[in-house]
């Protein structure tokens, strides 16, 4: 089986429709287990691995991203592309629109981030933390915004209107729970790693109303159709 190309799902993707399931297994790794689903989608073989669990039951701070990412490279993954469900902070984002982000602000605390913490220290070149190769395939795929700078809070709550604030003037276009440390431990593994966010509401103190977890989902059901289309297109581009 070809495990070359992996789907990491967010919040609204805890199961990617269209993949016809050939086996479920958990790799693994010193650092816990990661559960993988091995599948066929548009007639080709990837692996998909939901962040949150099946039932989306694993808050953003308590993913274990290094589970995560040691399983797929174990199994032979070489390509990821990471759906994330983010608020926008930049107006001219709108929600159920997919951005394909170019740079990360990373604001998360205390979760395992690195595989480098024992014996030989390596400090990992992050200028460009996306693939930049993959970054592209992923904007000819489809209609995407081609940049944008994702800032990756702790969660599980949503943002202030301050903090908003000071995410914008920081340069931030999009907010977000789990881009990192999942970007980071992908390069330090050397893997192809570009991320494909959607975008579930306006930020905090951007929008008319309070957010609420109803209208998140509703707008990430019509983000990830559209991100299903991306997936047929990019598959059949790079067939
Ligand atoms: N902030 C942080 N994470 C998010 C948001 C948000 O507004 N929406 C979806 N994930």
């Amino acid at each position: 089986m070809n495990n070359k190309l992996a789907i990491i799902g967010g919040s609204g993707l805890t199961e990617l429709q269209g993949l016809e399931v050939v086996k479920q297994q958990t790799i693994e790794t010193p650092y816990g287990s990661c559960p993988i689903t091995y599948g066929i989608y548009n007639d080709q073989e990837i692996v998909f691995l939901a962040r949150h669990g099946a039932k989306h039951t694993i808050a953003p701070h308590k993913i274990n991203y290094r589970a995560n990412i040691w399983g797929l490279k174990e199994i032979g993954i070489q390509n990821i592309i990471a759906v994330a469900a983010v608020g926008s902070i930049n107006p001219t984002l709108q929600v159920s629109d997919l951005v394909i982000p170019h740079q990360i602000i990373d604001y998360t605390y205390s979760r395992e981030h690195t595989f480098f913490d024992q014996e030989i220290v390596t400090h990992i070149d992050f200028t460009e933390p996306y693939c930049e190769n993959l970054r592209q395939k992923l904007l000819v795929a489809t209609e995407a915004h081609a940049k944008a700078v994702y800032a990756v809070t702790q969660g599980p709550r949503l943002e202030t209107a301050a903090e908003i604030d000071r995410l914008e003037k920081d340069g931030a276009d999009i907010v977000g729970m789990t881009g990192m440390p999942e970007a980071a431990l992908a390069r330090e593994l050397e893997l192809c790693y570009a991320c494909c966010a959607v975008i579930a509401n306006e930020a905090a103190g951007r929008g008319k109303a309070e957010i609420t977890m109803a209208e998140i989902e509703t707008n990430l059901i019509n983000g990830i159709a559209k991100f299903q289309t991306l997936l047929s297109n990019f598959i059949k581009m790079n067939d």
